[in-house]
């Protein structure tokens, strides 16, 4: 079987209605605190991703059953005391950085030792970040140089914690919370802002939880232990898998798209509000709220005048999955685009600020990089005709579709390796590009 794709082409005009695969953020979250309610839940619409696939196979490990019928998954649950933990198991997170991080943070009370693993790029991302606050419950976890494996040992004498998040890490944050539902008193988080599902769906699940907003940080109040019943969730559309589709129809002649029913939860829409700023006019339709969670429908224009940014900082964490594709807006825009303080998208599946300044050179756009910072100076008329190889990048998936896009919208005969990695978070992906007349081999 071909393990790459071939792209000759750029694609034609198209005027299309899609629909992306579910949000893989909430996916994983519905997964987890399904595995941790009391009684049954039903997820309609969870996504079929290696990421997802990844957490039923996780919470089934530690006890707790799934089973999938047509239109959902119902997952049975027996509270937060629930995992059987008896046993010294290993758990793989596979890819996944976020059922990683955030499974931690529900095996503070395990019996027994846990042994976490995940793949070779998994296994070299940094856990001291969760580890850390996580010690302070009480629980005794160990790092192998800071990565995994992650040994954790749960403790029946948990104490709540004061945690202040810096980095604007949603997973961070997300990990200490399910600590704290499990933790009697009060865990208070300081966190810089990131995106907020899990506060979203701490409230739908009455958790008790108090929100304070700040201008760059949000104050988050936990009191546990709190159990809570097993609930229904329709998971929307991604705007992470949204962000390829956005940016191909920008860059495209003459085009037209609209993805229906998309999460655009304020705190995931940063590319939208980037992409406005250098002239798209990104619009939202249908805009409808559901378990506190904003959905809409995204109609976006091809665009023959973006103009380059100066990349406001407040929005890198809303935009962190998508800096891959908005370099590629970037290089097509008229005038120079600064983004900064970019050192998060280093310790993502890949380090993608270092693969993106890697793949601007190789298809010839002009950048100065700095430190975390980048510059690219863009060129309204990138027309590309050579031969380009993308391969060694750690089967990222967001680095193989960003490639697929610079390719069907800048033109040359492309050669991307690791079709698989599509997997991880939106298998459909070339099966659209396919859909809107993208010529892939
Ligand atoms: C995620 C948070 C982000 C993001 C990742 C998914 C989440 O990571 O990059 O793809 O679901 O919480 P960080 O929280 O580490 O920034």
């Amino acid at each position: 079987m071909n393990k790459y794709i071939e792209i000759k082409e750029i694609i034609k005009p198209f005027n299309k209605n899609i629909e992306v695969t579910a949000d893989k953020s909430i996916s994983i979250r519905s997964v987890l605190l399904a595995s941790q309610a009391i009684g049954k839940s039903r997820i309609y619409n969870l996504l079929q991703s290696e990421d997802v696939i990844n957490s039923l196979n996780t919470i089934k490990k530690l006890g707790i059953n799934f089973k999938r019928y047509k239109k959902f998954y119902e997952i049975n649950g027996f509270g937060l005391n629930g995992y059987n933990t008896n046993k010294k198991i290993t758990i793989n997170a596979g890819n996944s950085g976020t059922l990683g991080r955030l499974i931690l943070g529900l095996l503070v009370n395990s019996k027994n030792q846990i042994q976490l693993i995940g793949d070779e790029s998994l296994s070299k991302r940094d856990f001291i970040r969760i580890t850390k606050p996580l010690q302070k419950f009480g629980v005794n976890i160990i790092t192998k140089k800071n990565c995994l494996p992650v040994k954790i040992t749960g403790s029946e004498f948990l104490r709540p914690i004061k945690y202040s998040e810096k980095l604007g890490s949603a997973q961070c944050k997300s990990s200490v919370m399910l600590a704290a539902i499990k933790t009697p008193g009060k865990t208070i988080i300081k966190a810089k802002k990131s995106r907020d599902h899990t506060e979203l769906l701490f409230k739908y699940l009455k958790i008790p939880i108090r929100i304070f907003k700040k201008k760059n940080h949000d104050i988050i109040e936990i009191i546990g232990p709190s159990n809570f019943k097993g609930f229904e969730y329709k998971i929307p559309g991604d705007i992470s898998s949204s962000s390829f589709f956005i940016v191909l129809t920008l860059l495209a002649r003459d085009s037209k798209i609209r993805i229906r029913n998309v999460n655009v939860n304020n705190s995931r829409t940063g590319i939208i509000k980037i992409l406005n700023k250098m002239n798209a006019k990104i619009t939202l339709r249908n805009k409808k709220s559901y378990r506190g969670e904003l959905l809409a429908d995204i109609i976006v224009y091809s665009k023959n005048n973006l103009k380059g940014i100066n990349c406001p900082e407040y929005l890198n964490s809303s935009a962190i999955d998508e800096f891959l594709v908005i370099f590629l807006v970037a290089a097509r825009a008229k005038g120079t685009s600064t983004f900064r303080n970019l050192s998060e998208l280093n310790k993502k599946e890949s380090p993608r600020l270092d693969l993106a300044t890697k793949f601007l050179e190789m298809i010839g756009v002009r950048y100065k990089r700095w430190k975390d910072n980048i510059k690219i100076y863009g060129n309204p008329k990138l027309n590309l005709n050579e031969k380009y190889t993308v391969g060694n990048f750690r089967k990222d998936h967001r680095i193989f579709m960003m490639s697929c896009i610079a390719a069907l919208s800048f033109g040359g005969r492309w050669r991307i390796e690791d079709k698989d990695s599509v997997n991880t978070s939106f298998p459909e992906f070339i099966k659209l590009l396919k859909k809107l007349g993208g010529k892939i081999n």
